[in-house]
């Protein structure tokens, strides 16, 4: 179990004593909580509230069992086309989110960082989440980024566009861009790329997420709908992506060596 954690809302008897793999990044595509919603007879946004109770109950499981990395993605750049009361909706509990978790992920060394384009957010809410980032800046016991108003190919747009300025000022001649420095470019510049993808509710896309960062990751489909999805979940998740072979293109047999 993780050092100097408190409080954490985990079901210890599931998590305790689980020896499987536990990828160092792990990357969520929460999907369902519309058809959890409708299944119920409730409306989107109630779909979206028990998707961000999952959303607390994975993030400290992943803390529990010292995941290095979290990303979820909680916000697509394409989801402002949603009609306009889901999208502020989702805001609102964004916002709820960031003040009423605050001192939780302080408490457990969580640092948060928010990756995408947060002008479109308002003021508001991109100052609470300036000042928590700055807040749990220096925590190393886990990093939680959540990606809101998030597009990958927006993503890499924008490092096309800072490459092209650094070539342009004489700063970095062309024959020295490599991969390394495209992702220094990126929202996720000092992070490492995920080990595995999760997507929840029996969908099978990658839906513009991390488009640069998922080459090699490992990738685990669930039919379950995000707000069910749970610890049990998780080490199911786990327990698959353990049995996997990564191979970055070599054959099985030089990986076994
Ligand atoms: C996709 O399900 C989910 C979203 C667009 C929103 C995700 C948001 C949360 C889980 C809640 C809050 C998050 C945080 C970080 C506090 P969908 O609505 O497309 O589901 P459907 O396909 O069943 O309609």
């Amino acid at each position: 179990m993780a050092d100097a954690v408190q409080d954490l809302t985990v079901d210890e008897e599931v998590l305790d004593g689980y020896e499987g793999a536990i990828p160092r990044h792990v990357a969520v595509i929460m999907d369902g909580n519309g058809r959890w919603a409708k299944q119920r007879g409730k409306n989107r946004i109630r779909g979206h509230q028990a998707g961000a109770d999952a959303v607390r109950c994975t993030v400290e499981s992943c803390r529990y069992l010292e995941v290095e990395v979290l990303t979820l993605y909680a916000f697509s750049a394409q989801n402002w086309g949603r009609p306009r009361r889901e999208v502020s909706g989702l805001m609102t509990l964004f916002n709820r989110y960031i003040k009423k978790e605050r001192e939780r992920l302080l408490r457990n060394g969580i640092r948060l960082q928010v990756i995408g384009d947060r002008s479109r957010l308002s003021k508001k809410l991109q100052k609470a989440i300036a000042n928590l980032e700055s807040a749990s800046a220096d925590n190393d016991g886990m990093t939680l980024q959540v990606a809101v108003s998030y597009g990958g190919r927006d993503e890499i747009l924008r490092a096309c566009r800072r490459l092209a300025g650094l070539a342009k000022r004489g700063d970095i001649p062309i024959e020295e861009f490599d991969e390394e420095l495209f992702s220094s470019q990126l929202y996720t510049a000092d992070c490492i790329d995920p080990e595995l993808v999760i997507r929840t509710s029996g969908e099978q896309r990658i839906s513009n997420f991390l488009l640069w960062q998922v080459a090699y990751s490992e990738l685990y489909f669930t039919k379950t709908l995000w707000p069910d999805f749970d610890e049990s979940q998780l080490l199911a998740a786990f327990e698959d992506y353990g049995k996997r072979q990564r191979r970055f293109g070599k054959t099985g047999e030089q990986v076994a060596e």
